[in-house]
């Protein structure tokens, strides 16, 4: 056991340092004791769900979760680039499936994930049509349903042929519909978010806004990877962009922020939003939060620079409050939409 577990003013210390009271903000319903989460696909078999929460994460998304278990793609497929602080990722949906996922994190001790909701992310199998799509999504949501607090409908990952097509049109209403009839037939009061691609012009974004909305989903999580590319400077990132599949890290986080920007003025603040895209410090952290996003999540920055990047941007928040005079992270929401005002000079 750790020294500072056995003596208590130590352990109360740690809390502070690590969770600043300003920090803590509401998401939906819950206190959440800080405005960073951990980002899909990086815990796909939910197996790490303790070590989140003593790195302090305020909340954390597991799986992409599949009905059906499945391997993903052939290795590699994965790959990164220092020059470009970026990832290409090809993934597919490597899963255990729902149900194993539902086991594992049926098995995890309440104290290990005490106030830090812990979301699953839903994808659709790869042997199932977009036809069928609604039972996949909703089978897994039923699975899941005893053992998180809340679920994201993955629509976005470019790395399932035809998945983002589930943005579009009917099908995007018949999924959420499916998904949150599910939800209201397991028992309730559960949210279910949707999670969007970067890649979509404001008519598809109004698309997806009006329809997530009147469906009942409770917020959208804003983005998952993007199809673009940044330039290639030499021939070793010439190789880098050109590999087939989703790019995140530091040339998603502009675009990602545009997209939050967006939705928040679109509908007037009036809808949470998750935000996530190329977050590696606290300043994209903060235009995150001040463009609208009630909360951010990271993982590229994960993988460049080490989990002392949690701590790093949760310390840097707490000093922008500091130096705009608020006193919360939840007053800093949508800040940029408010005008200069609460600027420092
Ligand atoms: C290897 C890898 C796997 C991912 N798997 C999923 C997934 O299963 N479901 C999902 O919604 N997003 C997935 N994502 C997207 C991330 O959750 C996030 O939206 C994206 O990486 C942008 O954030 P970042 O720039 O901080 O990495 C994955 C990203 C990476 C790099």
């Amino acid at each position: 056991m750790r020294i500072s577990n056995k003596i208590p003013p130590i352990r109360m210390l740690m809390k502070v340092l690590l969770h600043p009271r300003a920090l803590k903000t509401k998401l939906l319903d819950w206190d959440l004791r800080g405005p960073i989460g951990l980002a899909a696909g990086m815990d796909k078999k939910a197996e790490n769900v303790a070590a989140w929460h003593n790195m302090g994460f305020g909340f954390i998304e597991v799986g992409g979760f599949t009905a059906h278990p499945q391997e993903g793609n052939p290795k590699p497929r994965m790959f990164r680039s220092s020059t470009h602080k970026a990832l290409i990722n090809r993934m597919g949906f490597n899963n255990p499936g729902s149900e194993k996922g539902a086991e594992t994190l049926a098995k995890v001790p309440a104290k290990a994930r005490q106030g830090m909701p812990v979301f699953a992310n839903l994808g659709r199998s790869k042997s199932t049509s977009n036809e069928d799509a609604p039972e996949d999504y909703s089978t897994s949501l039923a699975l899941l349903w005893p053992v998180v607090e809340g679920f994201v409908v993955n629509v976005s990952s470019p790395n399932t042929p035809g998945l983002r097509d589930l943005q579009k049109g009917d099908a995007l209403k018949s999924l959420l519909e499916a998904c949150i009839s599910m939800e209201e037939k397991c028992g309730g009061g559960k949210p279910v978010f949707v999670k969007i691609a970067p890649d979509l012009s404001n008519e598809a974004l109004d698309h997806i806004i009006d329809v997530s909305r009147q469906c009942g989903c409770a917020g959208i999580v804003a983005t998952n990877t993007t199809l673009e590319r940044p330039q290639a400077i030499n021939a070793k990132s010439e190789t880098f962009v050109k590999q087939e599949g989703g790019l995140s890290g530091k040339p998603l986080n502009q675009r990602s922020t545009e997209v939050i920007h967006y939705i928040y003025a679109k509908t007037k603040g009036k809808w949470p939003i998750i935000g996530v895209g190329g977050i590696s410090s606290t300043e994209d952290a903060w235009q995150k939060i001040i463009n609208g996003a009630s909360v951010v999540q990271i993982y590229s920055a994960l993988v460049f620079k080490g989990p002392s990047v949690l701590k790093e941007i949760q310390k840097g928040l707490g000093n922008k409050l500091k130096q705009h005079g608020i006193s919360s992270m939840s007053e800093a929401v949508g800040l940029a939409h408010r005008g200069n005002e609460n600027e420092p000079e």
